[in-house]
C-alpha cells in the first residue's frame, strides 16, 4: 500500500467506529439477576453461602479441575486470600512480575509481607523463570506468576524452582479465564490460582474474583480471612468469634448469578477471540515494524489484550528515542482508524508505592522489625523496562470499546484493524520526519 497516511493528511482506513463495546448482556443475564432479587425473603442475598454463589463456585471447581472455589468481591481480594492461605507472615517475600497490574504486588503488602520483582520475557511479557531464581532469598515463601494479557507463564520451570526451593506458587489468572497450559488450564497450575471477575473481564459479575485451591488447610484459612477471621457454617448458629484477623471479602448473590450466567458463554466467547486473535497474529506477522506477542506451541492465551511490540531496530534511527518512536507509531494507527495504546504504562516496581516504600506510613512493612528494605532499582528489570518502551495493545485511547480482541467484535473489525496496520507498517518510513520532530521537541 502506497497510499498517504492519514496522519499526513490521507483518507483514513477504518472511517467510521465499527468497534463494538464489551460486555454483551442477554436477557438469560437480565432473569439471572431478578429471580435472585424475586427470590429475596425466600434466600439470603448476602452472607456467602447462597445458592447462586454455591452453583458458580462449584462449576468453576469442576472447569478447571479443582476441589475448592471462593467467591470474593475482587480479583484483589482473592489474591489477598491466597497470600494469607499460603500461611505468610509479616516480613516474608513473595516474587511477582515486574510488568503487571499492581495488585498482583499490593496484595503481598496486604499481608505485611515483602513483594519482590522478577524479570520478563521480552517476547511473552510474562515473568521470567531464571529470574525467579535470582531473586529467591532464605526469606521468600512463595511465588505469583501472572498470566499476563491472558497468556500463561511458564509454569513447569516456576513449579521446578517452587519445589527445589519449598516455596507456594500462587497463579495470578486475573487475566486468563480459559488460557491453557499444556493441556491443563490455568487455575491448575500451581498450588492456588485467582481469578478476577471484574467488568473488563473474560468472566464478569461484574466485580468480584475467584480464589481456587485444592489443600484443605489453605481452603480453611482462606474461609476465614475472607469473612471476618469467623469460621462459617451454615447449618450452626454464628459463633461471632474472630478466630484470626479477617477482611470481609465476601460477594452477593446477585454477582454470582450473573458471573453463572456469563459463564454459561465464557467458551463460546473464548473461541471468538481465538479466531480474531489468530488472524490478527497472521496478517500482523507479515509486517515489517511490529512484532505481536508469539503464539507458544502448546500454550493457549486467553487474550485479554492482543499486544504487539515496535522495536526501534525494525526502524533504527539513532535519533529518535524508542519511546518516542512507540508513540509515533500508536499515533499513525490511531490516525488510520485502529484504536491502540499502552495498559500499563511503566514497571509495576516504578510505581510510587514502591519506589517511595510508602504503604501503611513509617516504612511497614520493609522498615519493621520484620522486614527488610529491599531496593526496586529499576536496573533490575531490563525486559520489563523495554517492554514498557516498545510494547501496544489493541484499546480504544478514548471510549469505553475497550476489549477489541474480545467479542462482539469479529473478523470483520479484525481485518479492518489489520488493514490499518498494512498501511502504517509499509510505510514506515513516513513516520521518520515524524519522529524526529517528536524527540526534538521532546514530546
Ligand atoms: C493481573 C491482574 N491481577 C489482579 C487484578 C485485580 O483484579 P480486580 O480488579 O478484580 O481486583 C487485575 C485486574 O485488572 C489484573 O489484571
Amino acid at each position: 500500500m502506497g497510499q498517504l497516511l492519514a496522519i499526513l493528511g490521507g483518507e483514513p482506513v477504518i472511517t467510521e467506529n465499527i468497534f463494538k463495546p464489551w460486555p454483551t448482556i442477554t436477557e438469560a443475564d437480565k432473569k439471572a439477576v431478578c429471580d435472585v432479587l424475586d427470590a429475596a425473603g425466600e434466600e439470603r442475598l448476602w452472607g456467602g453461602s447462597g445458592p447462586s454463589t454455591t452453583k458458580l463456585q462449584d462449576a468453576w471447581s469442576e472447569r478447571i479441575g479443582r476441589k475448592h472455589t471462593l467467591l470474593t468481591n475482587s480479583g484483589t481480594a482473592a489474591l489477598h486470600t491466597a497470600v494469607a492461605a499460603a500461611g505468610i507472615e509479616p516480613g516474608d517475600e513473595v516474587i511477582t512480575s515486574a510488568f503487571t497490574f499492581v495488585a498482583s504486588a499490593t496484595c503481598i503488602l496486604h499481608h505485611n509481607a515483602i513483594p519482590v520483582f522478577a524479570d520478563v520475557d521480552l517476547d511473552t511479557f510474562d515473568i521470567a523463570p531464571a529470574s525467579i531464581e535470582a531473586q529467591i532469598t532464605d526469606r521468600t515463601r512463595a511465588l505469583i506468576p501472572v498470566h499476563i494479557h491472558g497468556l500463561p507463564a511458564d509454569m513447569d520451570p516456576i513449579n521446578e524452582i517452587a519445589r527445589r526451593h519449598n516455596l507456594v506458587v500462587i497463579e495470578d489468572a486475573c487475566q486468563a479465564h480459559g488460557a491453557t497450559y499444556h493441556g491443563r488450564p490455568a487455575g491448575a497450575l500451581g498450588d492456588m490460582a485467582c481469578f478476577s471477575l471484574n467488568g473488563i473481564k473474560h468472566l464478569i459479575a461484574p466485580e468480584g474474583g475467584l480464589f481456587c485451591c485444592d489443600d484443605e488447610e489453605q481452603f480453611a484459612r482462606a474461609r476465614l480471612l475472607q469473612s471476618f477471621g469467623e469460621f462459617s457454617d451454615p447449618n450452626l448458629p454464628r459463633e461471632y468469634n474472630a478466630r484470626s484477623l479477617g477482611w470481609m471479602y465476601r460477594s452477593t448473590e446477585i454477582n454470582a448469578a450473573l458471573a453463572y450466567s456469563q459463564l454459561q458463554r465464557l467458551d463460546e466467547y473464548n473461541a471468538q477471540r481465538q479466531r480474531n486473535a489468530a488472524y490478527l497474529h497472521e496478517r500482523l506477522s507479515e509486517l515489517p515494524g511490529v512484532v505481536p506477542t508469539p503464539m507458544s506451541e502448546g500454550v493457549t492465551s486467553a487474550y485479554w489484550l492482543f499486544a504487539y511490540r515496535v522495536p526501534l531496530s525494525e526502524a533504527p534511527l539513532d535519533d529518535v528515542p524508542q519511546v518516542v518512536w512507540r508513540e509515533t507509531v500508536a499515533k499513525a494507527l490511531n490516525a488510520e482508524g485502529v484504536p491502540t495504546r499502552q495498559w500499563q504504562t511503566r514497571v509495576t516496581p516504578a510505581q510510587s508505592l514502591f519506589q517511595t516504600h510508602n504503604a501503611y506510613g513509617r516504612g511497614c512493612p520493609w522498615d519493621c522489625p520484620h522486614g527488610r528494605r529491599i531496593s526496586y532499582d529499576l536496573e533490575q528489570y531490563p525486559n520489563a523496562q523495554r517492554v514498557v518502551e516498545q510494547y501496544l495493545v489493541l484499546w480504544h485511547p478514548e471510549t469505553v470499546y475497550w476489549n477489541l480482541i474480545g467479542p462482539p467484535n469479529g473478523l470483520e473489525q479484525m481485518s479492518a484493524l489489520a488493514d490499518g496496520f498494512d498501511k502504517v507498517c509499509s510505510n514506515l518510513a513516513a513516520l521518520i520526519p515524524l519522529a524526529r520532530e517528536a524527540a526534538e521537541n521532546n514530546e
